[in-house]
């Protein structure tokens, strides 16, 4: 009678793998961490869903993973985490850099993970309500980028309860990001607002190149959602990037509602940090800061939306407690206008009745090639202007809120981004004893260990 025994589960070993190939080992980062953008019709114009076309750009992978540049993230992940990261591991830029300097071996091709599928159909079903921006042609020069705002009414008569929010890039390759916007002034006609670095009202969803919809979490006790007022008008701010002159875009947004009799937790958007009076001399870097509270409840943080424009260099924001405990919300070190978005915590980050929150960050307007003649610049709305804004979803905390993952509903409905790092798609590597050794079969009675393609190690021992 044979009994086995679990003694230590997934021991991930750094430094695993020194012989990677492409089936086992690289398309599992490719398509877990860049076919959303890297896919044909994707963002990026270079798709890497084949074995060649990975070979063919090795030497760039390499070095744009190495520095961080790809996937683009820009929060630092020591300082916070957040639902939907997109970061390469250690291990996982090392197996990029082992199997190029390997010669790119493919190995098993029947080992490759499946390939994900990409497509415009919704994974919420059909849109309660659709709006589409007039088609437009991008003004963008071959140095200067379109910034253009586009209100657009809903034509709705009664409040709805909104569920979850998508954006469809109408061209994808020169939608560069999304903001989106509720604008409570009725209109019955769409307004467009030209040189516009984002709407005006109250923002609730952002879209950049690869980011996932929003669906707002749920549990047992709570149902989160954003209320959307009859006769009010959504914001679609628009950045179009240089280079895309005359490419014509027709934007969507997709609303999807819980039944109008849903008792729904509101979620507030507001810009608790905002700094509107700041200056900046020309030829030199400037630290600007802002700070809000004390707060005057428990509050829960869902997601927080750093903001700045072109100068911007980097930004961060954290609470302290009134027991004088700093909980932190976000620091980007390499402010990029290209890759901005509301990131979400992981959990609903509870923050104490009387806390106050504080931020700091730096403007570089030195002379450079993106700003080859340095002049006094101040705070506004406009390109040519800067902003400090950190911009928080959140609302009265409950207890339990603190346990709530942000993005759980989205992975349980998730399609198209299959997780394929799960374990039942693990293939055992090799079976070793106590000394490392590879051995053909375990011995019962003698501890041995599993070693997994994907770095975690099992230790086990059958018991006879
Ligand atoms: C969020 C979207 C996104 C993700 C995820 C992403 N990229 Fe990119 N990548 C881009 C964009 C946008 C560009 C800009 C140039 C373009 O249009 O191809 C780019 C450029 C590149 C380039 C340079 C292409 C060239 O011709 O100069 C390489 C190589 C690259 N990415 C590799 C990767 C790899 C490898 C990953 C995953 C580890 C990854 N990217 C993840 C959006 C993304």
């Amino acid at each position: 009678m044979k009994k086995l025994l679990l003694i230590l589960l997934c021991v991930p070993l750094i430094g695993f793998g020194q012989n990677p190939n492409y089936s086992e080992d690289i398309a599992p980062i490719i398509y877990n961490n860049c076919l959303q953008c890297h896919h044909n019709g994707g963002i990026a114009s270079l798709s890497l869903e084949t074995y060649s076309s990975a070979v063919f750009n090795s030497g760039i992978i390499q070095h744009l993973t190495s520095t961080g540049e790809m996937p683009p993230w820009p929060p630092d992940t020591l300082y916070q985490n957040y639902a939907f990261e997109n970061t390469l591991t250690i291990d996982e830029i090392t197996k990029i850099t082992d199997w190029i300097s390997n010669g790119t071996p493919i190995g098993d091709t029947l080992l490759l993970p499946p390939m994900p599928t990409f497509s415009n159909t919704s994974q919420f079903g059909t849109p309660d309500l659709e709006l589409q921006m007039p088609t437009y042609s991008s003004t963008a020069s071959a140095n200067s980028d379109d910034y253009v705002c586009f209100s657009i009414p809903t034509g709705l008569t009664t409040n709805k309860k909104i569920r979850a929010i998508e954006i469809i890039p109408g061209n994808p390759q020169i939608v560069h990001h999304v903001l989106l916007s509720i604008d409570i002034s009725p209109s019955s006609s769409v307004t467009t607002t030209t040189n516009c670095m984002g709407p005006t009202g109250k923002m609730i969803y952002v879209y950049a190149p690869g980011s996932v919809p929003l669906e707002y979490p749920q549990d047992i006790n709570s149902i989160f959602g954003v209320e959307l007022a009859a006769n009010s008008s959504i914001s679609l701010g628009m950045h179009y990037p240089e280079g895309s002159f005359g490419q014509l875009d027709s934007t969507k947004v997709r609303f999807y509602f819980y039944p109008d009799t849903t008792n729904i937790r509101q979620i507030s958007t507001d810009f608790l940090i905002q700094n509107f009076t700041f200056y900046l001399p020309p030829h030199q870097v400037t630290e600007v800061s802002a700070s809000f509270g004390p707060t005057s409840e428990d509050l829960s943080m869902m997601s927080v939306f750093p903001h700045m424009h072109l100068l911007g260099r980097d930004m961060e924001c954290y609470a302290v407690t009134p027991s004088n405990d700093t909980i932190n919300f976000i620091r980007i070190n390499n402010w990029d206008f290209e890759w901005q978005g509301f990131y979400f915590f992981e959990k609903f980050i509870k923050i104490p009745n009387g806390s106050m929150i504080y931020a700091n960050g730096h403007y570089d307007n030195t002379i450079s090639a993106s700003n080859p003649n340095p002049i006094p610049v101040t705070a506004g709305l406009n390109t040519e202007d800067e902003m400090f804004i950190f911009i928080f979803q959140f609302l009265p905390y409950q207890l339990g809120d603190e346990n709530i993952f942000i993005d759980s509903t989205y992975i349980s409905t998730n399609i198209n981004y299959p997780n394929i790092n799960n374990s039942d798609k693990q293939q055992i590597l090799k079976i070793v004893d106590i000394l490392g050794r590879e051995i053909p079969h375990p011995n019962p009675n003698q501890p041995f260990f599993i070693i997994y393609d994907d770095g975690i190690i099992e230790k086990r021992i059958i018991i006879e």
